[in-house]
């Protein structure tokens, strides 16, 4: 086992979902549990970074931090989108900030100059340098893969592909033809507490009927929530059907292709470790979490629609759905915020799952697996 984590603590996360207990306090508020997650979490796992849509024009780049590790997204001259190190390989200096567009990428330091693609394409009064050579200096590449309009990074090169571990996923996803959907607002949120306290509570609607009492209760009550079987794969589906007769896709025109259910559903997604996406019958929210410190993530919530939807959006129909996302999330804030300082008191210890809650169950288990020896 991890020497951070107890093997009896673990074994109680890994039980069936019957007998199964919440993942220990330490798992959240220990920066050694943190540590290791860095490296078997997150460098081994595709983490997703952007949308192919904000990458639509060559050129197109954002910049993420990956952990530790400062990265820049773009898409190439030949099309291709590449995730690239944009540390400086002179003096280590980032060779990019935010997000834009840009036909190479120019050191600020002492304006080593770099390609698309990485390629270092000049590096001024250097001459003189023996051993150097421009030609055979590039900036790190890792591993891109796309998945449904996600674009995922992976630190391992040996990792194999998301595809076929996403591949029970894909079904259920088809109809809302995610790869087609164009970014449309962005929010973001410094959220002071562990990741998970968020992935966890994005991934059950049992909460409904507490948190959300008066706002999403009503449309999608949690007694009829349910969690599909993912076969021990890397992902988890709850799924929240709306009450018959209603139609939830709101001021919006459906998504094309819906069955009646799904456009009255409210759906939750999530790739482990931390892609987090949840679809309306009009409406997706992406939630791109970028955790810094075992206390503390960056929180971006994209809201997407179809490219004709996005065309036709005025200012305020814009406004309102910004005002929708939001409004949710501030009551989410107040689920996050309350169990973070209970998980730092002396006598809190591991809970037992209700059955509603088995997306965090079937999570719980990929995590434990990723941390145990
Ligand atoms: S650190 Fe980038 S050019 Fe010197
Ligand atoms: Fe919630």
């Amino acid at each position: 086992m991890n020497p951070a984590m107890d093997a009896a603590e673990l074994e109680r996360v890994r039980a069936p979902l019957d007998r199964a207990w919440t993942l220990p306090p330490r798992a959240y508020t220990d920066p050694a549990v943190f540590a290791a997650e860095k490296v078997r979490v997150f460098q081994g796992g595709w983490v997703c970074v952007a949308r192919t849509d904000q990458l639509a024009r060559d050129g197109d780049y954002r910049c993420v931090d990956l952990l530790d590790q400062p990265i820049v997204v773009v898409r190439g001259r030949d099309g291709m989108i590449r995730a690239l190190s944009r540390v400086c390989l002179h003096r280590a200096m980032p060779v990019a900030q935010g997000a834009g567009n840009a036909s190479r990428f120019v050191c600020p330091y002492h304006h080593w100059t770099y390609e698309l693609d990485g390629r270092l394409r000049s590096a001024p009064m250097m001459r003189g340098v023996a051993d150097f050579d421009p030609a055979r200096c590039r900036l790190p590449e890792l591993r891109v893969a796309i998945w449904q309009g996600f674009v995922l990074v992976n630190a391992d090169r040996q990792a194999p592909p998301p595809a076929a571990a996403l591949a029970g996923l894909d079904p259920y996803l088809a109809n809302y033809r995610l790869d087609e959907l164009v970014t449309v607002d962005t929010q973001t949120f410094d959220s002071p507490w562990n990741w998970k306290i968020l992935v966890e509570n994005f991934m059950e609607a049992y909460h409904h009927i507490g948190t959300h009492r008066h706002t999403l209760e009503p449309l999608y009550p949690a007694r009829e929530s349910y969690v599909v079987d993912n076969h021990g794969a890397p992902w988890a589906l709850l799924r929240m059907p709306g009450r018959p007769g209603d139609d939830h896709a709101g001021a919006l025109p459906p998504f094309p292709g819906l069955t009646d259910a799904q456009r009255r559903e409210l759906i939750a997604g999530c790739v482990f470790p931390s892609l987090l996406f949840a679809a309306t019958g009009s409406t997706v929210v992406w939630y791109q979490l970028e955790p810094t410190a075992h206390d503390r993530m960056q929180l971006q919530i994209h809201l997407l629609v179809r490219p004709e939807v996005a065309a036709a959006l005025d200012g305020a129909a814009r406004a309102l759905l910004r005002q929708t996302v939001r409004a949710v999330h501030l009551e989410d804030i107040a689920a996050n915020e309350g169990p973070w300082r209970g998980l730092h008191a002396p006598l809190t210890g591991q809970g037992r799952l209700s059955l509603y809650e088995k997306a965090i169950w079937q999570l719980n288990r990929c995590w434990a697996e990723a941390l145990a020896d």
